[in-house]
Formats: C-alpha cells, sequence, structure tokens
C-alpha cells in the first residue's frame, strides 16, 4: 500500500500514520519528524529548515522532495509507506507523482482526515510528543500512561513542541489553507482521494481509516474479478 495523509495540523495524520504502519508492516515516512530530527541533530538540514519550522512556514520544496525521494529509495519503503505531511505544495504533489512513476510504483490512495479549525487548536495547543520516537499524545484524548513519559520509552519526557504555541498553530493553519488545502481537489481529480472524519476518540478514526481503506480494496477486488 503506498498512501499520502492530509490533513489540517492536528487533524490526527501522526496518530493514525503510527497506528496504520504499525497494522500494514510498512514505514510512516512523517517529513515534519525527518526535519525536527535534522534540527535537534544540528545538521546542515536541521540548521537551514529551523527558522521556517518555528515560525510555522514551509521548508523549501526542493528541500523537501530530495528528502523524500532519498528516503523512499531505503529497502523498507519498497513493499508501500505512509506519507505523513508530505506532499504539502502542488509542486511536491507532482514531484511525487513524477518519482513513483519513474519507480514504475504509483500512489494506491490519498486519505484526508478532517477536523475544524477550534478543535485542532485545542488538541496541538495542550499535545506532547515523545522527542525520541516522535509519538504524540494528548491529555484530553490520548494520555501518556503516567502522564509524563512516552509509553514506548519510560525514560523519556514528553515536550512540548516549539511550533505549538497558538500563534503558531493558527500561522500553520492559514499556509495549509493557502498551500496544501488545494490539493484534495488535485487527488480528486482522478480518483485517487478518500475522506474519513477525524473527530471523536482515536480508535473510532482508525476504525473508519480502515474502513475506508478495506471499501477500496474490496472494490479493487471486484474490478480485477470482472476484468
Ligand atoms: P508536521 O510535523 O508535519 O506538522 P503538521 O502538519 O503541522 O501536523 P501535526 O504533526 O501538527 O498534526 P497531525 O495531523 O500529525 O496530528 P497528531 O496526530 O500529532 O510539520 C511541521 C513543520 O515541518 C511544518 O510546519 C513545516 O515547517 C515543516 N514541514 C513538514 N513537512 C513539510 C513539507 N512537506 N513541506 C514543507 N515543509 C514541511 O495529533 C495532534 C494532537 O491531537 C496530538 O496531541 C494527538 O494525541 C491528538 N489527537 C489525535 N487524534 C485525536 C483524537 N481522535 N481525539 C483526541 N485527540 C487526538
Amino acid at each position: 500500500m503506498r498512501l499520502v495523509l492530509l490533513g489540517v495540523p492536528g487533524a490526527g495524520k501522526g496518530t493514525q500514520g503510527r497506528r496504520l504502519a504499525a497494522r500494514l508492516g510498512i514505514p510512516q515516512v512523517a517529513t515534519g519528524e525527518i526535519l525536527r530530527d535534522a534540527v535537534k541533530n544540528g545538521t546542515p538540514l536541521g540548521r537551514a529548515a529551523k527558522a521556517r519550522m518555528d515560525q510555522g512556514l514551509l521548508v523549501p520544496d526542493d528541500v523537501v522532495i530530495g528528502i523524500v525521494e532519498e528516503r523512499l529509495r531505503e529497502p523498507d519503503a519498497a513493499v508501500g509507506f505512509i506519507l505523513d505531511g508530505f506532499p504539502r505544495t502542488e509542486a511536491q504533489a507532482e514531484a511525487l507523482d513524477a518519482m513513483l512513476a519513474r519507480a514504475g510504483t504509483p500512489l494506491d490512495r490519498v486519505l484526508e482526515i478532517g477536523a475544524p479549525v477550534e478543535k485542532v487548536v485545542a488538541r496541538l495547543s495542550t499535545r506532547l510528543e515523545c522527542p525520541v520516537c516522535h509519538r504524540t499524545y494528548n491529555p484530553a484524548g490520548a494520555p501518556p500512561r503516567d502522564g509524563v513519559h512516552c509509553d514506548d520509552h519510560p525514560d523519556v519526557e514528553l515536550i512540548h513542541r516549539v511550533d505549538d504555541d497558538v500563534e503558531k498553530i493558527r500561522k500553520r493553519i492559514e499556509v495549509f489553507h493557502a498551500e496544501t488545502a488545494p490539493l484534495a481537489a488535485y487527488y480528486a481529480k482522478d480518483g485517487r482521494l478518500r475522506r474519513v472524519e477525524g473527530l471523536g476518540e482515536v480508535d473510532e478514526v482508525t476504525g473508519r481509516v480502515l474502513a475506508a481503506l478495506a471499501a477500496d480494496a474490496d472494490a479493487d477486488a471486484g474490478k480485477e474479478a470482472r476484468a
């Protein structure tokens, strides 16, 4: 399965992507996580990206396209992948289609997770993240077991992301509407887009995501049987 997750910041792309990756046995490729690791490690990429990320702005297309192209060449992505946070502009979507066409492995689906603005502002302003594995938590909807540490890394204290203050969250949402929201139409044109509601319990949303993917798999199997 080669899948893209779309959605406004805080819709739950990371949360659902992590669950899907474990279930399907394919990697979750999250450009935000790759960039945050680069910033933490002080690499040239991290130093170049930091200022824009801290302001809630997008990192330049050529930089992110290069990161994804390199990551998708790794052996674990040969069986499929879940892209979380990429593409975010039409140029990135076109570059992704071109690189997958060159490899003869087109995208199977694009899943848009929907959530209203006020809900995502509340989620993000209280989000906690593991600085090691990037698993996210929320005191309201998805709390860590002991309230402070990552469930998967019991020695690691959870942190609040630098770009998760209300002003930067609103900036990221504004950038999403200007640059990324139009991609829904880009993918709807040729029937690749599916939409699921991102409100409700995390398990409920996972159920909707799996149901949407299963319905497509059934439809694809029916088409093959009739061919
Ligand atoms: P990135 O890390 O991709 O951030 P984002 O798109 O802003 O997405 P988020 O991680 O904020 O939200 P999410 O949808 O994953 O939500 P989550 O599951 O965590 O990008 C960061 C920055 O990197 C960008 O601003 C940009 O600078 C740069 N960048 C990255 N990719 C780029 C690209 N392609 N091009 C250019 N620049 C790029 O959930 C949010 C919270 O809600 C969590 O606390 C979670 O526990 C909670 N939650 C989730 N689901 C539920 C639920 N159902 N009920 C209750 N709580 C829930």
